[in-house]
This record gives C-alpha cells, sequence and structure tokens, in this order.
C-alpha cells in the first residue's frame, strides 16, 4: 500500500530549494497554480497568516523553515544571532493561533538549537531539522492513511459513501494528507463509492482544494454545500465522517475547521461514524480539555464579501474559523503512532507513550 500511495502522490504545496522556501498560493487554486518564494521569517509569517499556506501539518513546516530563513539573516547580520532569533519565533507563533503544530514545529527548532555545539554550523543544523520535521509528517500520512483504511475495512467491504471538511490533502500536510490520506488509501483499496466534500465557508477549502486534489486522482467526489451534510448522512446512506485537527486535547477533545463540531453532533444522530486523522505533532497533552484551545477569529470581511465584492448586509459579522467536537462525539483518533478509539485521557496518554509504527 506504501509503494502505491506514494505512486499516487501528484500535489505539493511547499518545496524547500537552494535555500529559498516555495509556497503554491492557496488562496488562488485551482484557478492559479502560482508559486510564491519566501527569503525571510517575516515573510513566511505573512504568508501563513494570509493562508497562503494552510492545514496544520503545512503550516508548523512552513514555520520551521521561516526560522531557517530567520536565522540565516541572523548569522549574517552577526553579533548575538541567537538573542535576535527571538523575534523572528515570535513573529511566526504569532501568524495564527490554533493549530498546534506551529509552535510544536518552532518548539521543536528551539530544542535543537539549545543543543547545538560549537563545533557545528547552526545554519546546516537548524536546516536539516526543518528538513526532518517535513520528512517525518510525510511517513506519518503513510502510516496514519493506512491505518485508517484498515479500520473502514473492519467495519465495512465494498465501496462507502464518505463525507469529509476542509481540506486535509498534499496541500495541508507534508505529504499527500490526513483524512484526505485514509480517503486517498480507501479509494486504492476499493472502499470508495463517493466522496462528499463540503464547501467549508468562508475560505471554501473543500471547494477549492479538496474536490481539486480529489477529482484530479480520479476518486469521484460531490460538492456540497456544509448545510447539506445532515441532508447527506440521512439520504445518502453516508457510513463515515472522516476529518483533521488542528489540535487535540489530552481528554481526546478536537479543534478543527469551523462546521466540524455540527458535523459530529449530526453524525452521531444518524449512526454515522466519526474519524479524526492527525499526526501526533496535533496532539498538545498540555491542555486538559478543549476549552482552553485558542479559536481563531478572523476578519469580518472573510463573511461580507466575495471576492472583494459586499454581498451581505452591513452588519457585524462573526467568524470564528475553528470549533472543538467532544471526544465523546469521536468513534476513532488516528495517528501515525495508533489508533485511540473512543478517545479519553487514559487512552490518549497511553497513544503518546508509545512510538511512532513505522
Ligand atoms: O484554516 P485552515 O485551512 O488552515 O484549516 C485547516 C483545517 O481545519 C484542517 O482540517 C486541519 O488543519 C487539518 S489539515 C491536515
Amino acid at each position: 500500500m506504501r509503494d502505491r500511495l506514494l505512486a499516487a502522490e501528484k500535489v505539493k504545496a511547499i518545496e524547500w530549494r537552494e535555500g529559498m522556501l516555495y509556497l503554491l498560493d492557496q488562496r488562488v487554486l485551482p484557478r492559479e497554480e502560482t508559486w510564491l518564494a519566501y527569503d525571510s521569517a517575516a515573510g513566511v509569517a505573512a504568508a501563513i497568516q494570509s493562508m497562503v499556506v494552510r492545514g496544520a501539518p503545512a503550516i508548523g513546516i512552513a514555520a520551521a523553515f521561516g526560522l531557517v530563513l530567520g536565522a540565516r539573516a541572523r548569522l549574517e547580520e552577526g553579533g548575538d544571532w541567537r538573542a535576535a532569533l527571538e523575534s523572528d519565533f515570535k513573529v511566526l507563533a504569532d501568524s495564527r493561533p490554533t493549530a498546534v503544530n506551529l509552535f510544536w514545529a518552532l518548539d521543536r527548532m528551539r530544542e535543537r538549537l539549545q543543543r547545538l555545539k560549537a563545533s557545528e554550523d547552526a545554519l546546516a543544523v537548524l536546516e536539516a531539522e526543518a528538513i526532518g520535521i517535513f520528512d517525518s509528517d510525510r511517513e506519518a500520512n503513510l502510516t496514519m492513511a493506512q491505518l485508517g483504511m484498515e479500520l473502514i475495512r473492519k467495519h465495512q467491504d465494498g465501496p462507502q459513501k464518505l463525507l469529509t471538511h476542509c481540506n486535509t490533502g498534499a496541500l495541508a500536510t507534508g505529504g499527500f494528507g490526513t483524512a484526505l490520506g485514509v480517503i486517498r488509501a480507501a479509494h486504492l483499496s476499493g472502499l470508495v463509492e463517493r466522496v462528499y466534500a463540503d464547501e467549508t465557508r468562508p475560505w471554501l477549502q473543500g471547494s477549492r482544494l479538496t474536490a481539486w486534489e480529489l477529482a484530479g486522482e480520479g476518486v469521484p467526489v460531490s460538492l456540497n454545500a456544509d448545510s447539506a451534510a445532515a441532508h447527506l448522512m440521512k439520504t445518502e446512506g453516508i457510513t463515515w465522517v472522516i476529518v483533521g485537527a488542528d489540535r487535540i486535547t489530552a481528554n481526546g477533545d478536537v479543534a478543527n475547521k469551523i462546521g466540524t463540531y455540527q458535523l459530529a453532533v449530526n453524525a452521531m444522530h444518524h449512526g454515522v461514524r466519526f474519524m479524526v486523522v492527525a499526526p501526533s505533532s496535533t496532539i498538545d497533552m498540555s491542555l486538559e480539555d478543549g476549552e482552553d484551545i485558542p479559536i481563531e477569529e478572523r476578519d469580518g470581511r472573510e463573511l461580507l464579501d466575495i471576492g472583494g465584492q459586499r454581498i451581505a448586509a452591513d452588519v457585524h459579522a462573526v467568524n470564528p474559523v475553528f470549533d472543538v467536537t467532544p471526544a465523546d462525539l469521536i468513534d476513532a483518533i488516528i495517528t501515525e503512532k495508533g489508533i485511540v478509539e473512543r478517545p479519553d485521557a487514559a487512552k490518549m496518554a497511553q497513544l503518546m507513550c508509545r512510538k511512532r509504527l513505522h
């Protein structure tokens, strides 16, 4: 399965080449495929904030390379470059608040910096660490795809109707995806009749990105308005909702794209299984439960305008872009360390003690 998955890998959104970071501009996909080049930490932070790059693992990878770019500039400036680098850590950490992968990646870079020996080339060490973060996410995607697909096969044989939300594919990760990786593996195993992709207002990650990735690989996909999901669960025989995550707390609560929570409530009502797929870099054991997850609130204009054109009445718009699904609505969390079924604090703690499976 790993080889077949690797062979199916077509889309990528992040490239590190000759000391520059290249990002596929996700704001204009699928209309345009434009790559933007970055050579500074502040530039990468702005790319994260403005959604050039998005998706929890991809944000973490981009931030790690942003830090490498910051370190290069600080070393060139001379003086106390490590003290100066603190402002690059800060600008990157301030770019978006919810996806913990961002802070995880920056912590990992800091930790490597703290272990730096006088004999080592600081820039080469930081670059290797960022590349390691990128590569290990790709590996984690492969493992999770296999595990998630096997879980579907354990419950059903034959092609299933699956529903997903937001974009969790190659565009959102270092490989070919978390939830979308499972869906890809299920497709290659003959377990997919159709994927329903929620449109995902207001950024349209579902209609612009997920539908584009799946259609590009010949996976049967139908686009639906977010508000159609409950009706589709009732009428279409959907067996699984499969989503990614931006932060999972110690008790198994899951923050993900706004609208995920209502999907989980509806899935429970309709007897549809609910699967969350995320690498362990998305798990934040420092938070007891989802109450404490910072939920990003973006500019109301994202709801009031479409394509720069005002479409709404002139009112205040509330625009939280993530929500929290309580652990008791989740059937399974798939990570590269293994599967947690019906998550709770004890099972999450046990999972985090395990090594990655491959
Ligand atoms: O605002 P976005 O597009 O960064 O939100 C992305 C999501 O909510 C994804 O579901 C999540 O990051 C998992 S991506 C593998």
